[in-house]
């Protein structure tokens, strides 16, 4: 990838990063600087013939910290693996390449394509599957592993539907908690392909609520 496209990636992931882990009053300020203009006009403009516009616009998850994702979910050839919003399907082809079942999910029209040439390219049609759908509408039920990169609020938003997983399932999420509900593992990492520093969340469904809070989705 040339040096400029991938300082403009970096500039966009370090806007994303940044306005998702501040309130959203200095989220809105940020939103009006050049990058975060840019950053943001994918989120509020709906791409050509999309239901409506993705929550939360497109920024890539590196390979290394994909990799560190599917391990703490002890993603193997048994499980069935659903990425939220999944980009140009990097997690669903890494999944697949480990033998599990993996379906990606995402709003946009332009990353289901990108979504769908990966997994052709890297020959996991037999296991992997993309669709343009809301993640808000989906049925998880016969997931056992779920992978996000999103943001806090969609992360609590989907506690209904995370709630309805089979016991044992896993839920990882790159860089954002579930407010109200306790985390079994944290893990910090500095990725090789970006230099920055990453946290991943799993947790393991029942879900355990924290004490005094109680999640209702609604947030
Ligand atoms: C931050 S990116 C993460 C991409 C990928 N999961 C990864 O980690 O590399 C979030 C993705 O979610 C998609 N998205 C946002 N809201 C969505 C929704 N309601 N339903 C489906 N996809 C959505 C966006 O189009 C975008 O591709």
């Amino acid at each position: 990838m040339p040096v400029v496209d991938q300082l403009q990636r970096r500039a966009v992931t370090s806007v994303f990063r940044a306005v998702a882990m501040l309130p959203v009053a200095v989220g809105l300020v940020l939103a009006v600087s050049a990058a975060g203009r840019a950053a943001f006009q994918e989120a509020s403009a709906p791409p050509a013939k999309a239901a409506r516009a993705p929550d939360v616009v497109y920024v890539p998850t590196p390979h290394d910290v994909v990799d560190k994702m599917l391990e703490m979910a002890r993603v193997k050839k048994e499980d069935v693996v659903y990425d939220l919003g999944c980009g140009d399907g990097r997690i669903v082809v890494a999944a697949a390449k480990k033998g599990a079942k993996a379906i990606g999910y995402d709003l946009s029209r332009e990353r289901v394509e990108e979504a769908r040439a990966n997994v052709k390219k890297n020959k996991v049609e037999k296991l992997a599957e993309i669709f343009e759908k809301d993640i808000f509408t989906l049925d998880l039920s016969e997931a056992n592993v779920i992978t996000l990169y999103l943001l806090p609020k969609l992360n609590v938003k989907l506690i209904p539907q995370l709630e309805k997983l089979k016991p044992g399932s896993r839920i990882v999420s790159h860089d954002f908690d579930m407010k109200g509900v306790q985390p079994d593992r944290m893990v910090h990492m500095t990725s090789q392909e970006d230099g920055e520093s990453h946290t991943i969340y799993l947790w393991t469904v029942p879900l355990k609520k924290e004490p005094g809070h109680e999640p209702t989705g609604q947030q």
